[in-house]
């Protein structure tokens, strides 16, 4: 597979490898606009997409070779994308990734990609380059690191893919390749293993990442939690292998852009008020004493998904050099069982004051990001508050693998997560949360329980438990601050493959977030 894709202007006179061109189910023959292309390749395109077999379903792809040494490319391309009515950004990421694998496939190194009539009515150029970016690095992601010597020979790697672009959508499928490179670095951190990535590991990768891009990285270690009263995140991580801690990456917005000075807090003064990003990454996830059973543990390494997600965002933004300031915590502990593991039944004080009753051990993101909720939205006085974290089982029962469940305080930043979920596929799907189920949480010898005694409703009981520590007036209130809580359970890994994705880590999370951040 390919080390890395780079976009260039579609402007240079070299004769590609290859020269792709997306076309529809439905096409007329030759496809609008692609007469002088059919007759530099000396009526071969109109020829092939009339012979019975030609398939233009979504990622299907079609070489076409020229008799001559006079046609603009070396080999046609043509990927399918579906019927003309379906069009879809799904589709187009798809038929991007069946793209990226095929040229792997034949060793190509440069393409020139068309996108055609169909796709460029139907999409902005800056959305069809956000979407052959998102394809194509997605599909050339694997995980090869812990192959040994009993592994499958080295498939030797590619270089780099060179992707030649219309001008018009050069800016975006830039933009997408730096983001989808990101989630893949996500990915990767993903897909290592427990006993390799474990909380201080998380750190050793963040400080690496910060230093590459330019970020701060600040890590707040468990002797510092517990001097700010992090009950949460010490509970849970205190029968792990490795302390827990907080890791706070910032980024300060590029240089140069206007900033708004804020005189509301002394330690952010003279500073933008940021975007707060909080992850959940639980190295592993035995669920603790309420162990979990009957399989259920197999993939609990993926437990850090949120945090890994939120590591990837803070490095694409770094390198898109957005003008926003955004501050990332993220929450590093393993739950495992242990004689000084947390109990059922212990109440701990999280940082904010408010006392918690442990109901079940494997409710633990919920306390590590309430920690970080409480502390981040105290400290920095952030503009808008994101959360990502496999917070339930719930959600993957409720919503599949295809949308994160997502529970927001304001419409504005709704229409932000929307408007950025449709231009990169990342999907989520808005869900209740008011007072009686915020009363759900309530317990009898604490403030809170960390689960209800009853099943109903379990990932909403996990966005009504964090809502307890979000803003200044929290626990008292619902928090009026614009939050988003995502609960990325289902779509954090797949367990089918496809042309984007082989079965394990998405990276869910990196482009809607870097996209929306840049947006903003
Ligand atoms: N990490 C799990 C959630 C999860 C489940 C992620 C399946 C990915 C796939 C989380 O910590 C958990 O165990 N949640 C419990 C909460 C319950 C005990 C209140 C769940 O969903 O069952
Ligand atoms: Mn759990
Ligand atoms: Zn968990």
């Amino acid at each position: 597979m390919y080390k890395q894709i780079k976009a260039t202007a579609a402007s240079g006179r070299a004769r590609p490898q290859a020269l792709a061109l997306f076309v529809t189910k439905d096409a007329a023959v030759p496809p609008p606009g692609t007469r002088s292309l059919d007759r530099a390749f000396a009526g071969q395109l109109s020829r092939v997409m009339q012979r019975p077999e030609f398939d233009a379903g979504t990622g299907q792809c079609t070489t076409i070779y020229p008799a001559n040494g006079e046609a603009p490319a070396e080999r046609l391309v043509l990927v399918g994308i579906g019927p003309r009515e379906a069009i879809s950004t799904r589709g187009v990421c798809l038929a991007a990734a069946a793209l990226a694998r095929h040229l792997a496939a034949a060793k190509l190194t440069n393409v020139r990609v068309e996108f055609g009539e169909a796709l460029t009515a139907a999409m902005t150029p800056a959305h069809l380059g956000a979407c052959l970016a998102h394809g194509m690095t997605s599909a050339v992601f694997t995980f090869d690191r812990f192959q040994g010597a009993a592994g499958r020979e080295n498939r030797k790697a590619l270089p780099t893919l060179t992707v030649r672009v219309p001008s018009t959508a050069h800016d975006a499928a830039a933009a997408g390749l730096i983001a989808g490179t990101a989630a893949n670095h996500a990915r990767e951190l993903a897909a290592t293993p427990p006993n390799v990535a474990t909380p201080p590991f998380l750190v050793t990768h963040c400080r690496q990442v910060a230093r590459k891009v330019g970020l701060s990285c600040k890590v707040i270690d468990a002797k510092r939690a517990a001097r700010l009263g992090m009950g949460g995140l010490l509970a849970v991580g205190q029968g792990g292998s490795k302390p827990p801690c907080m890791i706070v990456l910032e980024w300060e917005g590029a240089k140069g852009k206007p900033r708004r000075a804020t005189g509301a807090s002394s330690r952010t003064q003279g500073q933008a008020d940021p975007i707060l990003l909080v992850g959940k990454a639980i190295t592993f996830d035995t669920g603790g004493y309420s162990l979990k059973v009957g399989g259920t543990m197999k993939g609990m390494k993926y437990d850090k998904c949120g945090g890994t997600a939120v590591i990837g965002i803070m490095e694409a933004i770094a390198q898109l050099g957005v003008s926003q300031r955004v501050v990332a915590l993220i929450a590093c502990a393993e739950n495992m069982i242990d004689t000084n593991a947390f109990r059922v039944d212990d109440i701990i004080t999280l940082c904010n004051g408010v006392t918690v009753e442990v109901t079940n051990t494997d409710a633990e993101g919920r306390l590590v990001l309430a920690d970080a909720l409480a502390y981040g939205t105290r400290m920095y006085r952030p503009k808008a508050v994101f959360d990502l974290a496999t917070l339930t089982g719930g959600v993957v029962v409720a919503l599949g693998n295809h949308m994160a469940g997502a529970w927001c305080t304001d419409d504005a930043l709704w229409h932000r997560v929307e408007k950025a979920a449709a231009m990169t596929g990342e999907r989520a799907w808005r869900m209740p949360l008011d007072q009686s189920y915020r009363d759900m949480m309530k317990a009898s010898h604490a403030d809170l329980h960390n689960s209800a005694p009853v099943r109903a409703a379990h990932p909403i009981q996990g966005a009504a438990f964090l809502s307890h520590f979000v803003g200044e007036q929290a626990p008292r209130q619902m928090p009026t601050i614009p939050w988003c809580h995502l609960d990325i359970a289902g779509t954090a890994t797949s367990d089918e493959s496809n042309a984007l994705h082989d079965k394990g880590p998405t990276g869910y999370g990196v482009r809607l977030l870097a996209e929306l951040i840049r947006r903003w």
